[in-house]
């Protein structure tokens, strides 16, 4: 029986681990494409460039945080959660009424993506 259970989660985890680390290494390339997110413009790990450094973000935030900040910047400055709260106020920009904020359309999925990558730093 106990054999068996740790069979079974070996298998699990064979088919998770690679499928997880997809996702991770495809939001990596979306992120540091400069044609497509944009990101690296203005996001560095280690350093401020024009936003925030984002070394240690998988801590400050949660994955869908950051999916409906890249998908909706605007709709998240408003409805104002704790995670923007905080980020307004690391920003200096409590009394501001827009965030600096400007990514292309990214569709949910890509969002997702990049959102499993920084979910790692
Ligand atoms: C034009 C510059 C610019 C681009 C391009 C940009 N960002 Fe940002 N980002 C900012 C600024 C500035 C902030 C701080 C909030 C504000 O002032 O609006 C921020 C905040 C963030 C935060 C929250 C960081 C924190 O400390 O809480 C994350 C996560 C983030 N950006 C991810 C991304 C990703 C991923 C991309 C690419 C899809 C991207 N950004 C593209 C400027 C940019």
């Amino acid at each position: 029986m106990k054999k068996e259970i740790f069979a079974a989660t070996l298998a699990m985890g064979l088919v998770t681990a690679p499928m997880a680390f997809a996702d991770t290494a495809k939001g990596e390339a979306l992120f540091n494409d400069k044609g497509a997110a944009k990101c690296p413009v203005c996001h560095a790990f280690g350093k401020k460039v024009v936003g925030p450094d984002l070394n240690g973000v998988g801590k400050l935030h949660t994955k869908p945080w950051i999916v409906k900040w890249l998908t909706d910047t605007q709709g998240t400055w408003t409805a104002n959660d704790p995670e923007t709260a905080d980020l307004k106020k690391r920003q200096n920009k409590e009394t501001k009424p827009k965030p600096a904020h400007m990514t292309p359309k990214l569709t949910e999925a890509q969002a997702g993506d990049i959102a499993d990558f920084l979910m790692t730093k």
